[in-house]
């Protein structure tokens, strides 16, 4: 059985999409995506087997083939069967996430494997692109370099959405990293921050307020912002260690945050000292953010077990790939982790093409009976908890013993090398 659809007239350059046992609302939704953003694109045929699929390529010179993993009986003949017809881009469309982790050998670059769920936008993405590797836009200018060092990092914590613990995670590991003797700051880049009211800070603290309103002066020289982001930062003592800190400004300067304005803030700071920036922010895509993840070396994406955190951040994912940053870190971090609920990791993992990285238990009593006393849990160095605030700090830099890493016998070992070097 062939369905037509009905689509614009192609322009001469345009592409033609076939398709092959798909869903009727998965078709659904991809005509209607077709038809509002993607004027060059014709949607042919569907067709109801991968043999009658390869003749398409002849009848309707047919370019990209979208066909159900259903329909494909032998995957190695199937796509070597479509390639040799003439497809430039496969993509396999699957109901379900097993076949992520059986790993259905895909002949690349010309096949891909979706999940039926992912956003419409992101699969239409993915089929009029024919290069492997994303293509790269520039959203911002500000691009410190990311070399293998330990020092001079810049890192987000971004969720895609909110609540999901970026300023508990972002305070808890700054903490862990200043014990270690590193320079941190810490920037409140939240459209309603509270890393001040976290540190106890008092509430005119002027942090990013007086630097969004320096930045709003017709002509403020390089010099004069300098002086006015340093004496912006506030020293705060945690638990013996000293970290600097930049509050948010109020909401109404913070939502004032442009591409311009947060590139000119990163690019200050750039020459100040610090060991590692660490930046907390809200959870929109807005060009506040936009710039945050485009000058950071580092991005630790924050999520839980809410599906619908994962939908909003499998669209924050797939914008940050386009971001031209070939060495920036990503990582992600599943915060409120519940045991009891069964979530299955690995298949989130497979959603979002990404490990996980830090797994952090939901104790909501214990970190909120704690942070509405103004204490950090970095503060009560015996509680359990610490442990995974550790695992995110060494990612940025090592922080665990030999010993800690359950290396056996780290100083005794190092100690015979010494011997043997001696000897
Ligand atoms: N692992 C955890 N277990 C239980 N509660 C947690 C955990 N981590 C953070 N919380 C609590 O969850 C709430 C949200 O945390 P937090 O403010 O850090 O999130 P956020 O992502 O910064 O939020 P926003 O988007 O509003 O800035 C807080 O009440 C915090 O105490
Ligand atoms: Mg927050």
């Amino acid at each position: 059985m062939t369905a037509e659809y009905k689509a614009d007239t192609p322009v001469s350059t345009g592409m033609t999409v076939v398709t092959c046992g798909l869903e009727p609302s998965f078709l659904r939704a991809l005509h209607e995506h077709i038809e509002n953003y993607l004027p060059f694109v014709k949607l042919s045929s569907a067709y109801d087997s991968v043999d009658n699929l390869s003749a398409a390529v002849d009848d309707v010179e047919a370019d990209v083939a979208l066909l159900s993993l259903d329909q494909v009986t032998n995957a190695a003949k199937d796509q070597d069967e479509l390639i040799e017809a003439g497809f430039k881009k496969i993509i396999l469309v699957t109901k379900g996430l097993d076949p992520f982790h059986t790993r259905v050998p895909l002949r690349e670059p010309y096949v891909e494997m979706m999940y039926e769920r992912t956003p419409m936008r992101i699969i239409a993405e993915r089929m009029v692109t024919f290069e492997s590797s994303a293509p790269s836009r520039l959203y911002t200018n500000v691009h410190p370099e990311n070399e293998q060092t330990e020092t001079g990092k810049n890192i987000l914590f971004y969720s895609a959405k909110g609540g999901v613990g970026k300023t508990t995670v972002c305070l808890n590991t700054a903490v862990q990293l200043s014990q270690k003797g590193y320079r941190i700051l810490v920037i409140d880049f939240a459209t309603f921050g509270s890393v001040g009211l976290q540190l106890q800070l008092p509430r005119q603290e002027r942090g990013l307020s007086d630097i969004i309103g320096a930045l709003e002066q017709p002509s403020i020289g390089t010099e004069e912002l300098n002086q006015v982001i340093q004496s912006a930062v506030t020293s705060v003592e945690v638990h013996g260690h000293s970290i600097d800190v930049l509050t948010a400004g109020s909401a109404m300067k913070m939502t004032s945050l442009d591409l311009k304005k947060t590139d000119a803030i990163l690019e200050g700071i750039q020459d100040s000292q610090y060991d590692f920036i660490l930046m907390d922010t809200s959870s929109d895509l807005t060009e506040k953010n936009i710039a945050l993840m485009s000058s950071s070396t580092d991005i630790m994406f924050l999520t839980t077990t809410d599906l619908a955190a994962n939908w909003a951040l499998l669209a924050a994912l797939d914008l940050v790939d386009t971001l031209n940053k070939p060495m920036q870190n990503r990582y992600l971090i599943l915060n409120h982790y519940q045991d009891a609920l069964g979530f299955p990791v690995p298949e989130l993992e497979s959603i979002l093409s990404m490990n996980i990285s830090v797994v952090i238990p939901d104790k909501y009593e214990q970190i909120q009976g704690y942070a509405n006393r103004g204490i950090l849990i970095a503060e009560k160095s015996n509680l359990k908890l610490n442990r995974h605030y550790r695992q995110v700090a060494h990612l940025i830099s090592p922080v665990f013993t030999a010993k800690e890493r359950g290396e056996r016998g780290g100083k005794k070992r190092q100690k015979q090398k010494k011997g043997a070097a001696q000897t």
